[in-house]
């Protein structure tokens, strides 16, 4: 039996856009329509790849001819496209953080409800498969009670002043808002939900760059309503750089660290072993998910309901950063 395959429009062909077109292609689907306001990026992407070309996303959405979109914009479009989508019929996979405020996030679960359509956001970190590795782990009691969870990452991003990543009105923030809220996430994710939300947010002047109009490197404290503690942290501006994750229980603790791929575990903190895994892209094996739920054959590990918890652990943060000191 032939699988039913979908028409998937991308709107935005930057950076995620090529990779949501590899994760597609990866799964048998090459994009038949694609979106960008930017006319270089737009032509690159269609010189390579063909189909339908569109400056405006909502041309693309109600040309009707897609199944399924990927929303790969800067998140200040991420809700007014997915709602258009959703209105009509079609199913969304949309880049974190699914969007740019707490206000358009509501708006978008929102349209979920209305709609039944499907809506998923990009935290690909759970399609890791060390990341489902350590998942089971915790799942079957192999670390005992988690106490804590360490996430940082964390590097230099060179192009933060002269892009739309350090823009609040495109972006909604800073580094918290872009890198941490997949530490929300994963979080989220292997430990449980955050019932406590604290954040310090910093920007300076330094060697590597200027003040910011949004957050360089940032610090969260998540933690559970049974007393389980996250520390998430996160910069731009540390060109050593760092990427690894903690689970530190009561019978054990293992370290993700994303430069090596290697997802070890210790009983007794001294002597650790490698956890064997086989290896695989987390974007191809996401969108994969993705197909299959769109195809009725599995429920989304990442919900809209998901998207929107993370969002507002976020807004949280920052309004927690704006009560510490020095501001
Ligand atoms: N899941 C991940 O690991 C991951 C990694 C990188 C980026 N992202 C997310 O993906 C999104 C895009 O990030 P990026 O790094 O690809 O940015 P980017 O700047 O590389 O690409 C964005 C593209 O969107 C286009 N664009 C801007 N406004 C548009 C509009 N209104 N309509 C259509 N196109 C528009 C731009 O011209 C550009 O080509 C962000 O939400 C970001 O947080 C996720």
């Amino acid at each position: 039996m032939t699988e039913r395959m979908p028409r998937v429009g991308v709107i935005g062909a930057g950076s995620i856009g090529k990779t949501h077109i590899r994760a597609w292609q990866a799964n048998g689907v090459t994009p038949v329509a694609f979106a960008d306001a930017n006319p270089a990026a737009l032509g690159a992407v269609i010189a390579e790849y063909g189909g339908e070309g569109y400056a405006d996303g909502l041309d693309l959405i109600s040309a009707d001819t897609i199944d399924i979109v990927s929303i790969c914009t800067p998140p200040r479009f991420h809700a007014d496209l997915a709602i258009a989508a959703l209105d009509a019929g079609i199913a969304v996979l949309c880049e974190k953080p699914m969007a740019r405020t707490l206000v358009e996030a509501e708006r978008m679960a929102a349209a979920v409800e209305r709609t039944g359509t499907l809506l998923s956001v990009g935290f690909c970190h759970r399609f890791q498969p060390q990341i489902e590795t350590l998942k089971a782990m915790i799942d079957r009691g192999e670390l005992g009670t988690v106490m804590s969870f360490r996430n940082r990452f964390a590097g230099h991003k060179a192009d933060a002043a002269t892009t739309w990543f350090s823009n609040p009105e495109l972006a909604g923030g800073g580094v918290l808002a872009d890198t941490s809220i997949h530490s929300i996430d994963l979080f989220r994710f292997l430990v449980g939900d955050a019932a406590g939300v604290a954040a310090m947010t910093s920007t300076r002047e330094t060697d590597l760059g200027p003040t910011l109009e949004v957050d360089d490197t940032a610090a969260m404290l998540l933690q559970t309503a049974d007393g389980a503690i996250g520390v998430i942290e996160s910069s731009w501006r540390t060109p050593a750089g760092e990427w690894t994750l903690a689970v530190h229980g009561t019978k054990g603790t293992a370290v993700m660290d994303y430069g090596t791929m290697a997802l070890r575990v210790s009983k007794d903190g001294t002597t650790w072993e490698e956890v064997p895994v086989e290896p695989g892209d987390r974007f191809a094996r996401e969108f994969a998910h993705f197909l299959a739920c769109w195809r009725g054959d599995a429920s989304p590990r990442v919900t809209a309901a998901d998207g929107l918890a993370a969002n507002r652990i976020l807004d949280r943060a920052y309004r927690s950063a704006t009560e510490a000191l020095p501001g």
